[in-house]
């Protein structure tokens, strides 16, 4: 019977390729060789009815028998195609643990924010409390009420910038010395800090930055001296920069204090006798400070026959630059890793 040997032969063929192949592509092309419409299989189906009557039924079984053999492989070697798929995938997935790990880096405070926070100990640790003020400020609380009005020469030492008439990024931190004075309900004693950024439309160089920081001090009371200013900086300097530093006053001017100070700290390169630090003066300028102007403390609503109080304004940089000897003031802007990670925590 020519036709039964022909499906056997089919089958033998088909079985053949499945075993042969190497993936699913392959796998997928015997399947719809051997089984579509267009396959030999269906026409040899087709051609039935040249078959005696009597061996019909076995020739169709055998087409049947045939056609479930060639599913029955394709199945088996499909499993066997994803199984094969899996564990390669796994093989070359496998995460091998003795791998040491790779370094994390560390995200650290910033030299800049480390001296504000050890200022602010200090001046905590001397019972300021610790207030905060805003970048955007209006013209009265940064000038006006400083003893600035809007025709005074002073103005010209800060080179503003302006948001609009009245309102404008602050050149000073003294804005948060007004601030504290007007909002104190009970116009009683006054102890604070208030550290922040400043703003003036400086060109950036060595020394000078549009934005920099400032730690602004001010103490409110009945018989606050100049005496009581200068301990307290004099304490703030030996805690800052050791015991053997000292301070001097040198007499200044600032419109909302008066008598106005410049206060210089004793050089730590040369010890006093004259380096290139200290421009071979032996001192070098921190701060500004002085008695709360009589005219202020009216305006913020303190009696001045009454209180008195000091003021001072100290640059962040301007310490942090002592403190960790570093050379300009715009590392602290660059977010350079190697700056930030050389005066971690020194
Ligand atoms: N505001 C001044 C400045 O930016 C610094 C200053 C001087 C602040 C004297 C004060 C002060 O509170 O009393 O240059």
């Amino acid at each position: 019977m020519e036709q039964a040997a022909k499906v056997e032969e089919i089958k033998g063929k088909a079985l053949g390729e499945i075993a042969g192949c190497a993936d699913e592509a392959a796998l997928i092309r015997v399947h719809n060789a051997y089984l579509a419409k267009k396959s030999e299989l269906s026409a040899l189906m087709g051609a039935m009815k040249s078959v005696p009557p009597t061996e019909r039924a076995s020739f169709g079984k055998a087409i049947n028998d045939c056609r479930k053999a060639i599913e029955a492989a394709y199945s088996e070697k499909e499993k066997a195609i994803k199984a094969a798929v899996l564990a390669r995938k796994l093989e070359a997935e496998t995460i091998d643990i003795s791998l040491p790990p790779r370094e994390r880096k560390i995200g650290h405070v910033n030299p800049y924010y480390q001296i504000i926070d050890e200022m602010t100990d200090i001046f905590v640790g001397m019972g300021f409390e610790v207030k905060e003020g805003r970048d955007v400020e209006t013209d009265h609380y940064n000038f006006e009420l400083l003893n600035v009005p809007k025709d005074h020469p002073a103005r010209d030492m800060q080179d503003t910038f302006y948001i609009t008439d009245s309102l404008l990024l602050r050149t000073q931190t003294s804005a948060a010395q007004a601030h504290a004075m007007v909002e104190k309900a009970d116009k009683g004693p006054i102890k604070m800090i208030c550290p922040g950024k400043c703003y003036r439309r400086d060109d950036d160089d060595v020394t000078h930055s549009h934005q920099f920081g400032q730690i602004e001090g001010l103490v409110v009371d009945k018989g606050v001296s100049l005496a009581d200013l200068k301990g307290t900086l004099e304490l703030f300097v030996k805690k800052m920069f050791g015991e053997k530093r000292q301070i001097r006053l040198r007499s200044s001017y600032f419109p909302f204090t008066e008598p106005s100070v410049e206060v210089d700290v004793s050089c730590a390169h040369c010890g006093g006798k004259g380096c290139d630090m200290c421009k071979g003066t032996g001192w070098i300028e921190i701060l500004g400070a002085g008695e709360v102007h009589p005219n202020v403390l009216r305006m913020c609503g303190y009696d001045p026959e009454v209180y008195s109080g000091f003021a001072f304004g100290v640059g962040v940089e301007r310490i942090a630059i002592l403190r960790y000897g570093i050379d300009d003031i715009r590392r602290f802007y660059q977010n350079d890793e190697r700056f930030l990670k050389d005066y971690l925590e020194k």
